[in-house]
């Protein structure tokens, strides 16, 4: 069989470095964020003059990373933060010549930044002008399940809803939000739905000198005419992978680091379907943070770390005294296995350059100690997942189907029940040839060992995760706890799996 390639990165030649955008020099203050296409909402009024710059592609390399665009806190109470996400579409040039419509959330493509402290109470009102159902599902966080946009919870066209929860003290961490409707979750991520949502602590213990810097990486698939083709068979199958890999919004933009100093990067895979196997050239990265939040100690001297759909990371990184000009935070080829897919993911892939400013840096050093983060315990229940692939019925025939102990998603069967409170084990078995990221709503897990060809690997480290990779043939053992009643979903994170079925509901009772 026979497919579309469009594993084209880096297209040197059409491509115009800007120069003279040398970013904030380090400084606390980073380049505004460049306009692309219609403003976001006002939050704040526009500056008078000077008049905005003609408008610079987003897929123009060597731009000065962009800040993320921040969702407005319209509440006036302490601890409650309240805003609204239109879900609509947006045009925006990305091809010369030609315009490309987004479907967004407030037109920001990645959607905007929402960001709150432990124990806030947040108030999000949707108002959905899409023309078709969308939810807001909150990817991580321990909200209860009728506030966590299920697709059984669908928000009609021209309708809104309020989600509301609040979240408890030892939340904090780097988690996502993105549309979770039935069938239609992969088209509305790919078209630009997703973003991100930070918990922050008040007791951070990484010192505040060690600046934060936040990726939000997303894959867009243009057509030469400057549109989002819809899904080929094949995506279907394998999971769509774009011929652009974004920061930010921004194709290979640069972020700027002094000599010698620490910057704390926090990096969310927004992808469908792309293996994130992340290394910076010349360097070496101290892991501090998972998706639900900081290590108990920091994990130095790692080469890379491979970030699966829908992970997050927190890492820290130290630009050398002596630096060469240039360091490249890159993609290195990965096989995520599958029909026919080599040259999927597998090459290397360059995400973003650092450019250093001549100003140098003294060494910020981290605590020791991150939190105390314990152990789950002993599991007094355990459950089993088995991800499989057949050739699927009708649809052409001849696909693949990817289904999880032997069936296909059905909104009104509960496939597992689980009693809230309960400490569990979930050993999740993947009989298929291809890489499954699997995602489990509600809560925060701790993987617990991995086994691959009859060797089994006790994880090294405890860390909380709501989305952990099970490699073709692997098996992946982890302990959880879930503390409200209702349903969750459980699925492969790899979107067009998820919305072709390869997903559970697991109802927990008391
Ligand atoms: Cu990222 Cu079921 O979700
Ligand atoms: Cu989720
Ligand atoms: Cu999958």
């Amino acid at each position: 069989m026979d497919r579309r390639r469009f594993i084209i990165f880096g297209t040197a030649g059409s491509v115009a470095v800007l120069t003279g955008c040398g970013g904030s020099g380090g400084g606390a203050a980073e380049a505004p964020t460049p306009s692309m296409g219609p403003a976001p909402p006002p939050a704040s009024p526009p500056a008078s003059n000077p008049p905005p710059p003609a408008a610079v592609s987003p897929l123009t390399a060597g731009q000065p990373l962009a800040d993320l665009v921040r969702l407005a806190n319209t509440s006036t109470t302490p601890n409650v933060f309240a805003g609204t996400l239109v879900a609509r579409r947006a045009n925006k040039v990305m091809l010369p010549g030609t315009s490309t419509e987004f479907w967004t959330y407030n037109s920001s493509v990645p959607g905007p930044l929402i960001e709150v402290y432990e124990g806030d109470t947040v108030r999000i009102r949707l108002e959905n002008q899409l023309s078709q159902e969308t939810t807001v599902h909150w990817h991580g966080l321990p909200v209860p399940p009728d506030q966590d946009g299920n697709p059984m919870d669908p928000v009609a066209p021209g309708a809104t809803r309020l989600y509301e929860f609040t979240l408890p003290v030892g939340s904090a961490g780097t988690y996502w939000y993105h549309p979770h409707p039935h069938e239609f979750t992969a088209e509305q991520v790919f078209r630009g739905m997703a973003g991100l949502f930070i918990v922050r602590s008040r007791t951070d213990p990484v010192p505040s000198a060690i600046e934060e810097r936040l990726l939000v990486v997303s894959d867009l698939r243009l057509a030469a005419d400057g549109t989002i083709p819809p899904n080929s068979a094949m995506d279907w199958q394998n999971g769509r992978e774009g011929n652009y890999l974004l920061v930010n919004g921004q194709h290979q933009p640069m972020l700027s680091i002094d000599p010698g100093q620490s910057q704390r990067w926090r990096i969310l895979n927004a992808t469908n379907a792309r293996y994130l196997r992340l290394a910076l050239t010349g360097h070496t990265l101290t892991l501090i943070g998972t998706d639900g939040g900081l290590l108990d100690a920091p994990l130095p001297g790692l080469d890379e770390i491979l970030l699966a759909p829908a992970e997050r990371v927190e890492f820290v990184v130290t630009a050398g005294l002596s630096s060469p000009a240039s360091a490249v935070l890159q993609s290195l080829p990965y096989d995520r296995g599958g029909m026919g897919m080599m040259g999927f993911s597998n090459t290397t892939i360059p995400l973003l350059t650092l450019s250093h400013s001549t100003a140098t840096r003294a060494a910020v050093a981290l605590p020791s100690m991150l939190r105390p983060l314990t152990d789950l315990g002993l599991p007094t229940t355990s459950k089993r997942l088995v991800f499989s692939s057949g050739m699927g019925m009708g649809m052409g025939g001849g696909m693949m189907s990817f289904l999880i102990d032997g069936k296909s998603f059905d909104p009104t069967r509960v496939d597992l029940r689980s009693r809230r409170d309960e400490i569990e084990q979930w050993t999740i078995e993947n009989r298929s040839s291809m890489d499954h990221p699997f995602h489990l709503h509600g809560t925060q897990f701790q993987v617990v060992s991995r086994t691959r060809r009859g060797v089994t690997i006790a994880e090294p480290f405890v860390a909380w995760r709501d989305t952990v990779n099970v490699a073709a043939f692997e098996t992946v053992t982890f302990k959880v706890v879930q503390r409200h009643l209702g349903k969750r979903m459980y699925h492969c994170h790899i979107l067009e799996h998820e919305s072709r079925g390869m997903m559970g509901v697991l109802e927990v009772v008391a």
